[in-house]
């Protein structure tokens, strides 16, 4: 066993390409079908097992997350907020969160990327190792759009490139990240690329250089959305609809993954279902409450 592990979530950026949703209200706050896009990603990293978190995001924004998630003890996990002033790049949080992250092992998620699939958890903490890092590949029909590994026959890496105009396998990088804590001073040593940003794939190359760089395959039962653009965030929407009313359960819902986790407790739970609303997610929380009991 490795170091505690400490979990970003990168909710800032511009947004651009949703404008005009995205010039008043931050991406993250965003709906995906039934809850805002930043449950998603919280969720996933609360079913590996994480319950420390720093959330980045832009000044403006900061207060309105703060609002929605609070200081993460409802859900049995912490939250730490810190501010991004301007966009500089995905790889720029790990300056942002230099003390939270100080000595701990690091896992980064973007805060706009929406993963779903059976064993998807258990796959991903069996992946994650404590010396160096681990990336995922994902294949994709546009891996332009994305940061791209090619894999040898033996699935080891041999080359990333961020966003190939002419790429040489179909193996997107998800925005999931598993670091050791080393990457602080990785990160320290990056210079900012072409378009002007500090780039993770410039991390993860890092890695590669020094033969630490583990790629793990999500399999296609596997879903790896985002809500990047107008077609991507309303796809999202209908992903998730579509499975809730086919299974009547919940994706994401983080006050129940806490209490299945053990996270919290069950007067803790009824708290959170009896908090005197009653609204359409209120009586799926109760439903949970007299199922698992
Ligand atoms: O989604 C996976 C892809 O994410 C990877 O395959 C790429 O290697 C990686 O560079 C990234 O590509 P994108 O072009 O999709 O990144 P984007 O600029 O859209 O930002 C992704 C998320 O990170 C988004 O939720 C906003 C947040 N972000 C981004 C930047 C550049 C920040 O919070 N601050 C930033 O400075």
């Amino acid at each position: 066993m490795g170091k505690p592990w400490k979990t970003i979530i990168l909710a800032g950026g511009t947004g651009s390409r949703l404008y005009p949703l995205t010039h008043a209200v931050n991406k993250h706050l965003l709906p995906i079908y039934d809850k805002p896009m930043i449950y998603y990603p919280l969720s996933i990293m609360m079913l590996v097992g994480m319950r420390d978190f720093v959330l980045i995001s832009s000044p403006d924004a900061l207060p309105q997350l703060q609002r929605l998630l609070g200081d993460g003890s409802q859900w049995g996990v912490q939250f730490t907020y810190r501010a991004q002033e301007r966009p500089g790049g995905i790889a720029q949080c790990f300056e942002i969160a230099a003390d939270d992250i100080e000595g701990a092992n690091v896992a980064l998620i973007l805060g706009d990327n929406i993963f779903y699939g059976s064993g998807l958890p258990e796959h991903i903490s069996a992946a994650i190792t404590y010396d160096g890092a681990t990336i995922f590949g994902y294949e994709v029909a546009n891996p332009s759009a994305f940061g791209v590994v090619t894999l040898d026959a033996d699935d080891r890496p041999l080359a990333l490139v961020e966003k190939p105009e002419t790429p040489q396998s179909n193996l997107a990088v998800p925005g999931l990240y598993f670091y050791d804590d080393q990457v602080l001073e990785i990160a320290r040593t990056l210079t900012p690329s072409a378009r002007g940003e500090l780039e993770i794939t410039d991390v993860n190359k890092a890695y590669l250089a020094m033969g630490k760089l583990n790629v793990s395959r999500l399999n296609r039962g596997t879903a790896w959305l985002d809500g990047g653009s107008h077609s991507a965030l309303y796809e999202a929407g209908q992903f998730i609809k579509v499975v809730e009313e086919r299974t009547g359960l919940k994706i994401a819902c983080p006050e129940e993954i806490a209490y299945r986790k053990g996270f919290i407790s069950k007067p803790e739970f009824m708290a959170l279902v009896d908090d005197g609303l009653d609204t359409e997610y209120q009586a799926y929380l109760r439903r949970i409450a007299r199922e698992i009991g």
